[in-house]
């Protein structure tokens, strides 16, 4: 296993396991967001779709424990990598001058964070319903109605869509930056892949905000 300790030791290997998890993740909220749309086509829709997720019994197990573990690698190597380029800088720098480097790439740290913090809301709430009685009390499967009933509190939708803007945030510097450790540096790229984080970030925070902001103003009841 020497190799493995090797690879995890060195900051490329760090690089590569946060790209590597935040690709794999990247992935699950894409499927998320798909599947969430579907609340636009009414409690059917959406309803049968959690049902179908439910029935797949083990291999939904398989694909919750993976996502646990990418979480994890991904925050654990992040931190690393942050404390060590900390570390590499003697003082911190008495005059910041941030030319190159982005607003959203300098606080991947504090949005990785609240995203953490919003993740452990969310399944609270929605997965174990722990936040109130009344979504304790639907059926198993009666996530429209979770959804609704939700959403038209504004402090709950006003959170949700604050969290999706610092996914957003997250996913636009974080998107490009792993396509760039991933070898994709070649000249002929630069500007597809630095353009593809900001265009993802944006698409998913809009598409995922799109949710509470329907029920906040009643198009979804
Ligand atoms: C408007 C935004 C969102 C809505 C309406 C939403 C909706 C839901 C619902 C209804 C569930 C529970 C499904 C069930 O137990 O039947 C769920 C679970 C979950 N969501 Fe979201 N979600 C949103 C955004 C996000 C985002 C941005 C992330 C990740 C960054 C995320 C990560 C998760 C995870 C990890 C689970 C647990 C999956 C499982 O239990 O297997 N969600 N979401």
């Amino acid at each position: 296993m020497g190799w493995l300790r090797q690879t995890t030791d060195s900051s490329i290997g760090g690089k590569l396991i946060v790209a590597v998890t935040g690709l794999a993740m990247v992935g699950f909220v894409v499927a998320h967001l798909s599947g969430n749309l579907l609340v636009f086509g009414g409690p059917q829709a959406v309803n049968s779709y959690a049902e179908g997720l439910r029935k797949l019994g083990a291999l939904l197990w398989v694909a919750r424990i993976g996502l646990l573990v990418m979480a994890t690698l991904h925050i654990v190597f992040a931190i690393k990598l942050n404390l060590a380029n900390r570390a590499a800088r003697p003082q911190a720098y008495a005059v910041k001058t941030y030319r190159r480097a982005s607003f959203a790439s300098r606080s991947m740290l504090l949005t990785g964070m609240a995203l953490l913090g919003y993740i452990l809301f969310h399944l609270a709430h929605f997965t174990f319903r722990a936040t109130s009685p009344e979504l304790a009390a639907l059926g198993e499967y009666e996530v429209y109605q979770m959804i609704v009933l939700s959403f038209q509190q504004p402090l709950i939708a006003g959170l949700y869509i604050v969290s999706m803007l610092l996914l957003g945030l997250h996913l636009s510097h974080g998107v490009s930056s792993l396509f760039q450790t991933l070898g994709f540096n070649h000249p002929k790229y630069r500007s597809l892949v630095g353009s593809i984080g900001p265009i993802l970030g944006v698409l998913l925070a809009l598409g995922f905000s799109s949710i509470p902001a329907a029920v906040l103003f009643g198009l979804l009841k």
